[in-house]
């Protein structure tokens, strides 16, 4: 068999809040599983990730969270690198776009692309905040989308029809921080030529035999492709060279990342030129796992950026993008709270449950999801029930009445052999599914091996064969071509379920780890007859319907959780004045003028909406039921009062920590203002 060299990648998370399910579905478990089974193939397999840890989506969450850009991606980093781990994830390095080494390699792109002539300074009107006293980087705007007219749109794609543009093609762009018009300054930037890859990149696509859908949105990118500002005023990034105060767009560096990643390793490893190993070898394969967003950058972008780069970089081989992986039919959203605490998870249920229920629902051609009932099902009805229960059955049969050995094989009948036959399929169909990103395929091939198992396990009847004294050959057979299933059972299902493959492997008697070994070898070994078995063990346990039942109340509470709101009236009514109080009560009250920095609507209710206000020492979000007088857009920029401590409370899953006064009449409401006074500012 040939072997080859093949480089993996899963696209980098940036390091900006804790990924969950939704998030592994599409670039990372597909990512693993391929590894795991190319490095039993005996290919010589290089799997890299990392954390992407710029850009102004980073610098602006860290400024809403009160944290340095530094302290942000840390934590977010050491967060995801735990969740990957947890999850049994087998990358060779798990690197970060902050390692020094990276600055230069971004650096040497630019260079290597600016002498080709691919790189232009224009001087182009950007967008300027008075008030900041600075260019406000696409993130850090939002306005009226220029495609659809929606009016919240943020600076670089609008959220509502996934428009992409450049932030000055804004309608009425606004500071997203403090709400502030914007002004255009002329200001200088880079741009990368991308039209002058057009026709390469055309005939290099053209020859690809990748997914439907990555062909099809990199030949349309294709068609209109222009230069791209590749440069941002920012003082978080990689810097540009010669151009103080700059830095470059965070998905100029970030593609780099795996190269710079894997230099890293190369030099963790005392071998500084072993990356070029794979990335400057025309023979290497070259795989980028991503999710369908991501399709532009590494079929156009990235790959027009490495074919004007003077080393002979590989271009990617294969690209399988993956649609979005949802929970219950919405997206996951740690603030709406509708998502899965995965402590609380992770002590009941295991990862390879986890990985076991996702890739079964892979979104490989459509946008699919986890849902409890599924996990339910896919745990106990599959992973329980065929799987396990197959295991356990022969293994505790082997141990009562084959003197807990590997029995001897004797001669085959029929059924033996169409068992063997048909389990050998099986495995020769599960190597066309991995090999072929076809995940979900692998996982329903995996049950019917176990299926299979139990079908002819329950047709040869051993326990019948145990009590008649002349067919102890046949039954030491049937039990033999059963744990010769287990065997089988333990290889297919090594990529998805490591965790599972490996113990099942062991009960088999092999103390060897399963995952370095050769998946041909262990394919053709025959089981050593006479091998001791270990005690048996129940590898999956059953989860109860209300346990499930409990995870979804926690869901649906999220959904209807009660919309306070300030009181509306429906009639003018007038209200007995309350009870006095004294001025000690009074003084308990903390009043203060706010800043409304952002506003948005509260999804699923129609009387909230979310702000962002700033206190002036600090930021604060709090819930208002505001949402039928004020549109959103109006408050950015308003000061208005608010009682600052108030208990904070959980409303719609977002902690809102003060509240808003307003007066109301029927059902308007008022906001009293104070646009003279600042943030801050003491009522009393
Ligand atoms: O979409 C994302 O999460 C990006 N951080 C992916 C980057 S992939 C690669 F180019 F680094
Ligand atoms: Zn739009």
């Amino acid at each position: 068999m040939l072997r080859k060299k093949i480089l993996i990648t899963s696209a980098l998370p940036y390091a900006n809040g804790p990924l969950h399910f939704g998030h592994l579905a599409g670039a990372y478990l597909p990512g693993d599983c391929y590894a795991r089974f190319m490095r039993m193939m005996g290919h010589d397999v290089l799997y890299i990730c990392g954390s992407d840890e710029h850009g102004v989506a980073i610098t602006l969450s860290a400024e809403l969270a009160g944290r340095s850009p530094k302290e942000h991606v840390d934590l977010f980093h050491g967060i995801n690198l735990a969740f990957f781990q947890k999850m049994g994830f087998s990358f060779d390095h798990y690197g970060r776009t902050t390692w020094e080494g990276h600055v230069k390699t971004t650096q040497s792109f630019y260079e290597a692309l600016k002498a080709k002539g691919h790189i232009e300074a224009k001087v182009e009107n950007h967008l300027y905040s008075e008030q900041e006293k600075k260019f406000l980087a696409d993130r850090y705007v939002v306005g009226t989308c220029p495609k659809c007219g929606f009016e919240g749109a943020r600076g670089d794609e609008c959220q509502k029809c996934a428009a992409s543009y450049e932030a000055v093609d804004l309608k009425n762009p606004r500071s997203r921080l403090t709400g502030s018009s914007l002004v255009l300054r002329p200001s200088e930037h880079l741009y990368l030529r991308f039209d002058h890859f057009k026709e390469a990149l055309f005939e290099w696509i053209k020859a690809k035999k990748w997914k439907e859908n990555v062909v099809h949105f990199a030949m349309s990118y294709i068609q209109d492709l222009k230069m791209r500002a590749i440069t941002r005023d920012s003082d978080w990034g990689i810097p540009v060279p010669g151009y103080p105060g700059k830095v470059f767009y965070v998905w100029f560096d970030a593609p780099i990342g795996y190269v710079s990643i894997t230099q890293e390793l190369a030099e963790r490893q005392g071998k500084p030129d072993f990356w070029k190993e794979y990335w400057l070898d025309p023979k290497t394969e070259l795989v980028h796992f991503i999710g369908k967003d991501n399709i532009p950058f590494h079929a156009v972008f990235f790959p027009a950026m490495l074919m004007g780069q003077d080393l002979p970089y590989k271009l990617p081989d294969q690209i399988p993008a993956n649609e979005f992986f949802l929970l219950e039919g919405r997206q996951f959203s740690k603030s709406d709270g509708w998502y899965i605490d995965l402590e609380d998870f992770f002590s009941k249920y295991t990862p390879d449950q986890a990985r076991y229920a996702i890739a079964a629902n892979a979104p490989e051609t459509a946008d699919s999801e986890f849902s409890w009932k599924d996990f339910q099902m896919r745990c106990n009805t599959e992973l329980l029930g065929k799987f396990g229960n197959f295991v356990h059955r022969v293994h505790v049969f082997a141990k009562q009445t084959c003197g807990g050995v590997i029995p001897k094989l004797g001669p085959l009948d029929v059924d033996d052999t169409r068992f063997l036959e048909s389990m050998a399929l099986l495995v020769d169909q599960l190597e066309i599914a991995y090999s072929s990103f076809h995940l979900r395929k692998a996982t329903q091939l995996i049950m019917e091996l176990a299926q299979l198992g139990n079908v002819y396990f329950d047709s040869k009847k051993p326990w019948q064969l145990a009590k008649i004294a002349d067919q102890r050959q046949k039954l030491d057979t049937v039990i033999h071509l059963c744990m010769k299933c287990i065997q089988y059972l333990a290889l297919g299902s090594m990529p998805v379920i490591p965790g599972t493959s490996q113990k099942i492997w062991q009960k088999l008697g092999f103390s060897s780890d399963l995952a370095k070994l050769s998946w041909r070898e262990v394919r053709a070994q025959e089981l050593p007859e006479n091998q001791k078995l270990p005690e048996p063990e129940i590898v999956f346990r059953k989860i109860e319907d209300e346990e499930i039942q409990n995870q979804i109340k926690k869901l649906e509470k999220t959904m209807t959780e009660k919309e306070i709101s300030a009181p509306v009236a429906t009639a003018i009514q007038y209200e007995p004045l309350k009870n006095l109080i004294s001025f000690e009560d009074f003084e308990k009250l903390d009043l203060r003028v706010v800043e409304v920095l952002q506003a948005e609507r509260v999804p699923k209710s129609k009387k909230l909406l979310k702000l962002l206000v700033d206190l002036g020492s600090e930021k604060r979000t709090i819930v208002s039921g505001i949402a039928l007088s004020y549109e959103p857009e109006k408050l950015i920029g308003k000061k208005v009062l608010i009682v600052a401590n108030l208990q904070p409370a959980t409303i719609m899953g977002i902690e809102s920590r003060g509240m808003v006064l307003a007066a109301h009449q029927e059902s308007s409401l008022e906001l009293p203002m104070l646009q003279t006074l600042s943030a801050g500012s003491v009522v009393s």
